[in-house]
């Protein structure tokens, strides 16, 4: 049996250090299960990026093993290059149909990720939130964090109150990205739920592994809350769950 994890808290954010990052993948992909095992309707909000793959790939086990099903969710991923094609090998409409959509029961068109084909932005991310509000809101939102604290691509500086919105990247987040571009290729933009669109998720639960993430992890939970950190923003949240590593909560323990 594993160690149960270490448990603090900074301000209202609930903060759960396991001891491996396998650890910390599961027991977020447990709290996912346990949601929709629900028998009601479940609003999903779901993330990208390595931190998730595991997560992922417990999800999609538990569905072949029987022990979830996901035809009651309706889901809304976070963000996406813009513009981009969704057959793009770093699209993330493409990372969630390789990764999950398609070894889940998730019914078809049930699974929204901003289109980063859209001509128009703007008015893409107009129905986005449309679509958001008329599911009745996001039960649970899944989250990573960037190496510079960001959420989704609100990059350091987005507005607390910020929503579903076109968004330009930094160099630090095109770099950590690029592995999935042709070089120089790496989108200037992106269309990403806002800050305040992600606040608004009635319970969060947060990841972040590895000794990678160790440094914003460290400026998420120790500097005041502020807008230049994004991920910081979690510890004004009611309901939300941080869980780590011991690697990326060398800094913080
Ligand atoms: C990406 C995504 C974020 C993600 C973060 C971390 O760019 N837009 O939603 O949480 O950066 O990515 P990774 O898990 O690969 O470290």
């Amino acid at each position: 049996m594993a160690h149960p994890p270490h448990e603090t808290r900074f301000d209202r954010l609930r903060v759960l250090v396991h001891a491996t990052s396998v650890g910390a993948e599961s027991a977020v992909a447990a709290a996912i299960a346990a949601t929709l095992r629900d028998e009601r309707p479940v609003v999903l909000g779901l993330a990208t990026g390595r931190t998730q793959v595991g997560v992922y790939r417990e999800l999609v086990g538990r569905h072949a093993r029987g022990e979830v099903s996901f035809r009651r969710a309706t889901t809304f991923n976070l963000d996406e290059y813009w513009p981009l094609a969704p057959t793009h090998r770093g699209s993330f409409r493409r990372f969630m149909e390789e990764r999950l959509f398609a070894h889940v029961d998730l019914p078809s068109g049930r699974g929204h990720v901003p289109d980063g084909e859209a001509e128009d932005a703007a008015v893409e991310c107009a129905r986005y939130e449309s679509l958001l509000a008329a599911a009745g809101g996001v039960d649970l939102q899944l989250l990573g964090v960037g190496r510079n604290g960001h959420l989704g691509f609100n990059e350091p500086g987005s507005a607390r109150t910020s929503r579903t919105r076109l968004v330009p990247l930094t160099a630090s987040t095109r770099d950590a990205n690029r592995a999935d571009f042709a070089p120089d290729a790496v989108p200037e933009r992106a269309l990403t739920m806002g800050l305040g669109t992600i606040l608004e998720a009635r319970r969060i639960v947060a990841l972040a592994v590895g000794d990678g993430k160790a440094e914003s992890i460290e400026r998420a939970l120790r500097t005041p809350v502020t807008e230049e950190v994004p991920a910081s923003l979690l510890r004004t949240h009611p309901d939300a769950t941080l869980h780590l590593d011991a690697a990326a909560a060398a800094r913080v323990l």
